[in-house]
């Protein structure tokens, strides 16, 4: 039987008696709470539900089968508008990036910077994510108690300004990666997430207020990404984004606006190191939370010297599979982009009409029952036993709006792997399971993975 779903109806799918809108309790417990109260959502009304409303956010069918995400998936692009289900992100990131693009003008955006995360380009950053964790595990101490999720920022935060953006000496360096990291803590407190998914908390009352404290924060960040597009001006010839951005020219023969570059530079900023960076913390929490997954991996690093050939350790399958699973069991991003449909559109046996969002929940489709058994357990070797299809597993998205960073991600997280553990002997320093809480629009481990150093190889 086909249902027909209208853009302002904010009836669940199935409709549930007495389903009603999140009330300010809802919307929290997403906020804070969100993987039991996606859980809990899933449980009480199944795969594809509807979800009337998540705070600044559009309402949207959510799908958790992968039926539902390879129907959307597979469907012609050109269905759906995304920017305009994207516009939380505009205060933290500016309003001209590729995440408020569609159509053409995305596609060609997607095109310019593309080669900076594949192929040669990703190749040649090897050295200098091996060299960046080098110098990160050189100021450890033995015995000292560190926050992975802090020192994996360090790592990504840099790879992303040196390799990407071919940032990498001096005065501005330095006060760029201070003020980003300062930016971006402000996510640690619940306030300030709270703002991000709460618009009407979004009021500058002062630098003392959260709201005015954030823009403060943000325009710090805005001035010194300015300084150094000034710094660079039009005739930029390298082959990293800033150079990209810069010398770039449409039809008209018109160069991107300086706020166009601003809010892309901003988007590569926040999506190429947060994302990483807490991936990265999850990866060492969850080999020393079960040493003997730690214990096969150092089986096949021993197989590498510190010095092999970045490619060579990034094809280690055991090495993969951890990385797979991380991404996997607790995915950074819960949720996909909003696809907003253009036009009406049968899906999964409804007539969805114009105007209806949809989104693939990452968590909840990574723990079906029928692709993932005994989900909550960390199990590389799910991984080495079946390939699963772009629609199971979707840490990075799909189709015309998948990850643009995801291999570099992927390069990273496996070369920073490597280049720790051959080094260095780690270790927890509390012993109870850490869960996922917000950071800003993503998640990450509770209180950052506190580690200390056992000794030195
Ligand atoms: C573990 C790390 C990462 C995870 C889990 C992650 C996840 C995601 C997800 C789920 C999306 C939305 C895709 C969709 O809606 O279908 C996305 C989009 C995006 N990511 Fe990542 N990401 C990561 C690292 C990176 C890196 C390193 C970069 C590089 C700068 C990056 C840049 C982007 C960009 C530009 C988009 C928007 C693509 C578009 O709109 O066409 N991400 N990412």
């Amino acid at each position: 039987m086909t249902a027909t779903i209208e853009a302002k109806q904010t009836q669940k799918l199935a409709l549930p008696q007495g389903f009603k809108r999140y009330g300010l309790q809802g919307t929290l417990n997403l906020i804070f709470r969100p993987l039991p109260s996606l859980e809990g959502y899933r449980d009480r009304y199944g795969d594809i539900y509807y979800s009337p409303t998540f705070a600044g956010f559009p309402p949207f069918i959510v799908i958790s089968n992968a039926e539902g995400v390879e129907a959307l998936f597979t469907a012609d692009p050109e269905l759906f508008d995304t920017a305009s289900s994207n516009t939380s992100f505009i205060p933290l990131l500016g309003n001209q990036s590729i995440l408020q693009l569609d159509g053409e003008p995305h596609k060609k955006r997607r095109k310019l910077l593309m080669p900076s995360f594949h192929g040669q380009r990703l190749q040649s950053y090897g050295e200098i994510i091996t060299n960046i964790t080098q110098s990160v595990i050189n100021g450890w101490q033995k015995d000292n108690v560190f926050s992975m999720r802090k020192a994996s920022q360090e790592i990504t935060l840099s790879v992303i300004l040196q390799a990407v953006f071919g940032i990498s000496k001096g005065d501005q360096y330095q006060s760029l990666k201070e003020q980003l990291g300062n930016y971006l803590d402000l996510f640690n407190s619940p306030i300030y997430t709270t703002t991000l998914f709460l618009s009407f908390l979004q009021k500058n009352w002062g630098r003392w207020s959260p709201w005015g404290n954030f823009i403060y924060q943000r325009n710090k960040v805005y001035e010194l990404l300015s300084q150094e597009i000034d710094k660079r001006g039009t005739g930029t010839e390298g082959e990293d984004i800033l150079s990209l951005l810069l010398s770039a020219i449409d039809e008209e023969g018109e160069h991107l606006s300086k706020n166009e570059v601003m809010s892309e530079l901003m988007t590569m900023l926040f999506a190429g190191h947060e994302t990483t960076a807490s991936s990265l913390a999850w990866a060492f929490y969850w080999l020393h939370f079960h040493p003997e997954i730690y214990h096969n991996l150092k089986d096949e690093l021993d197989t590498i010297n510190v010095d092999s050939d970045p490619m060579e350790i990034a094809k280690l399958p055991y090495l993969s599979a951890v990385v797979s699973e991380t991404l996997r069991i607790y995915p950074i991003a819960l949720f996909t982009f909003s696809r907003t449909l253009k036009t009406s559109w049968e899906f999964m046996g409804y007539s969805l009409e114009k105007g209806i969002s949809l989104a693939p929940c990452i968590y909840l489709l990574h723990h079906h029952p029928d692709i993932y058994p005994n989900s909550k357990q960390f199990k590389p070797e799910r991984f080495l036993d079946r390939q699963f299809s772009p629609y199971e597993y979707i840490p990075f998205g799909g189709s015309n709006r998948r990850c643009l960073g995801y291999a570099l991600a992927l390069y990273e997280m496996k070369l920073v792997l490597a280049t720790v553990l051959k080094q260095v002997d780690l270790k927890l320093v509390n012993s109870q399971p850490i869960l996922p809480v917000r950071r800003g629009f993503t998640t990450s481990p509770q209180g950052g993975v506190k580690m200390q150093v056992s000794n030195f190889k």
